[in-house]
């Protein structure tokens, strides 16, 4: 059972496996996508429910890019469609949309829905719902860096919280929980800098299969775990 005293604020998701879910049943991986991006929307859709006040969804790493290119054009298009398709329910449940990531490299058509469904929600109050694409969170890093350096910052201004404000992630509430979906236990370079803090979850199900009660049964994980920030228990006092 999900404690509403006890949400996380912010949830970042790795949506994986949707190849190995697709090859199982003996469909073509653009199967699994198609499926994972039907979850996806159950997962905006559940969190908006809850009041969870940030989502960030990793839908396309840096490291993507390095897939054949007729997967990479699937992911596109799905991601278009998605997009088009999505604004009116954004919209509906109040949703504020912002992408974060190296955008620049992703295709003009996607750059134009990208800037229209961020201005379009920007004044949403409900759940701010994040897509990472083109992202790595080195090269977060990287461009935060060159960008203190370029406009003139001095060393000794930047702190934890100025840079925080360079990165893409600028303004989002810290990130608590990360969940990995399909058994596999790395970070894969996601929200490397956001994640110092937060609680990791990971399962075995493939990200097309992880429903509405999985996400629940992962928050509810989260919330008896005991965040310490580095200090010790209030019980030891
Ligand atoms: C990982 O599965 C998933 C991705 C690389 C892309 C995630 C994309 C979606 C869920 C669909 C589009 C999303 C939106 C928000 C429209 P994988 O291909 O790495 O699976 P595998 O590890 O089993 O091969």
């Amino acid at each position: 059972m999900v404690q509403p005293g006890k949400m996380p604020q912010h949830v970042g998701i790795i949506m994986d496996g949707n190849g190995r879910w697709a090859g199982m049943r003996g469909f073509p991986r653009v199967e699994g996508h198609r499926m994972g991006a039907e979850r996806a929307r159950e997962i905006i859709s559940a969190s908006s429910d809850l009041g969870l006040k940030c989502l960030t969804l990793y839908a396309f790493s840096m490291e993507n890019w390095q897939r054949p290119e007729n997967e990479i054009s699937v992911l596109m298009k799905l991601l278009e469609i998605y997009l088009r398709k999505e604004l009116e329910e954004f919209q509906r449940l109040n949703i504020r949309y912002r992408a974060i990531g190296e955008k620049w490299r992703l295709p003009e058509s996607i750059l134009a829905l990208i800037k229209e469904t961020e201005e379009a929600t920007a004044e949403n109050t409900g759940t701010t719902v994040v897509s990472a694409l083109s992202y790595g969170g080195r090269n977060e890093i990287l461009r935060a860096v060159r960008q203190a350096v370029t406009s003139g910052m001095k060393a000794e201004d930047i702190d934890e919280e100025s840079f925080s404000g360079l990165l893409d992630t600028a303004g989002l509430p810290p990130v608590d929980l990360i969940i990995r979906t399909s058994g596999e236990i790395r970070i894969s370079n996601f929200l490397l800098w956001q994640a110092a803090y937060a609680e990791l979850y990971f399962t075995d199900i493939f990200w097309p299969d992880f429903t509405k009660e999985e996400f629940l049964r992962a928050i509810s994980d989260y919330q008896m775990r005991e965040r310490r920030f580095g200090t010790v228990s209030a019980k030891e006092f």
